[in-house]
């Protein structure tokens, strides 16, 4: 069995898909491990680490590689020389990369999506989707702090006193609830709103004041595997103004709404920019899904009204260390609890298997892919 770590070819992707750690694991369970030179360098780890951990170090690692591991899915032609039937295991965006997924089929190769992965208690330490919306949640606070003229802490000095920021979160999954802890660990007075009401309490529990649309039907939000589901135009109505009326007190905004295959939903209008106060900054979160607010752009800096309007596409890739340990530590859960000892090799389960299995025998064969056609 042998496993290759390919160097990440997207732009502006600093992460790698395994550690020192997760290869010296891999050895221990009879696998050989084979990392692209230089593929740990974005998220400072040498060669010669991976080499102190048993891996070989290759350029052309591929070769002869029954499990290839990636943190975004690699091109078809960087796959040359893997076996037959080889897994692709990397977070494969399969909604935005189709013709990639259908070129993975069409190569005969298994594609695993970690991003499908089952929202169940067993699978947790496998979901790459929390461990790196964690990170982007803590990330993003950061940086609104960092681009925010002002202190985010109340100090009361010899001159006079600096007030405390006003922190608002607009959607509490994991992302939200790691942003809404760094805030106030900073020191500001935050509080969150999502469409979900079961976050009410988690806002509350992290010392947080929740913002809600109350009394309007169907208000539950919570779809399947936790996710949320496309809110009524009633709810967004009385959401909007509910947001009206208290963005415009807020000195950040931290937005993190996403909605699974589908373009992220609008929370902040243009209209709602001009009512907060110059100097003001929002992080928009979703921004590589199409943003959370109106004029938010991928990689830049917009100034709007006098507020700073900052979205990361690739957030996680900028805390990278962190990120790759985590990300490579999700990789080593999910294929170690299917390793069969006997077969030397993971087979995996129906539940999860079928959930994350996108390719299979020449076919696209995942049903969550293929209802979206
Ligand atoms: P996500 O990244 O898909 O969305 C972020 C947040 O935005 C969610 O809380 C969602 O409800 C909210 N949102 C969507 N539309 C909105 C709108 N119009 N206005 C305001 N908020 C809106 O969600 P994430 O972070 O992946 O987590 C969703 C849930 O799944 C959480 O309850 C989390 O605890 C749970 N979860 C369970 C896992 C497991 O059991 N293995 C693993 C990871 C998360």
């Amino acid at each position: 069995m042998r496993i290759a770590v390919l160097k990440e070819t997207a732009a502006g992707e600093s992460r790698v898909a395994a550690s020192p750690e997760t290869v010296k694991k891999f050895i221990a369970l009879g696998a050989s491990v084979a990392v692209q030179a230089g593929a740990g360098l974005g998220a400072a780890i040498a060669d010669a680490d991976y080499a102190a951990a048993g891996a070989e170090v290759s350029k052309d690692p591929a070769k002869g590689a029954d499990i290839v591991l990636g943190v975004q899915g690699p091109e078809v032609a960087g796959l040359k020389g893997a076996a037959k039937g080889a897994w692709i295991v990397a977070g494969l965006d399969p909604f935005g990369q189709r013709a990639k997924i259908d070129a993975y089929a069409k190569a005969g190769f298994e594609a695993l999506a970690m991003e499908f992965m089952p929202r169940i208690t067993r699978a947790q330490s496998m979901d790459i989707l929390s461990s790196q919306s964690n990170l982007s949640g803590y990330k993003a606070v950061i940086e609104a702090a960092n681009a925010y003229g002002r202190a985010f802490p109340m100090m009361m000095t010899a001159a006079g006193t600096v007030s405390a920021a006003k922190c608002f979160v607009m959607g509490v999954g994991v992302a939200g609830l790691q942003a809404i802890a760094t805030a106030r660990r900073l020191g500001a007075q935050v509080s969150a709103t999502d469409v979900r009401s079961a976050t009410k309490e988690q806002i509350m529990s992290l010392g947080a004041k929740p913002v809600f649309v109350e009394n309007v039907a169907g208000i539950e939000g919570e779809g399947a595997g936790g996710y949320a589901t496309e809110m009524s135009a009633e709810y967004q109505a009385a959401q909007a103004e509910l947001v009206s009326s208290h963005i415009a007190k807020q000195d950040i905004v931290i937005t993190t709404a996403l909605i699974p295959g589908r373009a992220a939903p609008r929370l902040v209008t243009d209209a709602q920019l001009a009512s907060m106060k110059p100097g003001s900054v929002v992080f928009d979160l979703a921004v590589a899904q199409g943003g959370n607010v109106e004029g938010s752009q991928a990689d830049a800096v917009v100034v709007k009204h006098g507020v700073k309007i900052i979205g990361w596409s690739n957030t996680p890739a900028h805390l990278a260390a962190d990120a790759s340990a985590l990300f490579s530590r999700n990789l080593y859960n999910f294929l170690s609890a299917f390793w069969d000892t006997d077969a030397g090799r993971p087979v995996l389960d129906d539940e999860i298997g079928n959930a994350v299995r996108l390719t299979l025998g020449g076919k696209v064969v995942n049903e969550r892919l293929l209802g979206a056609q």
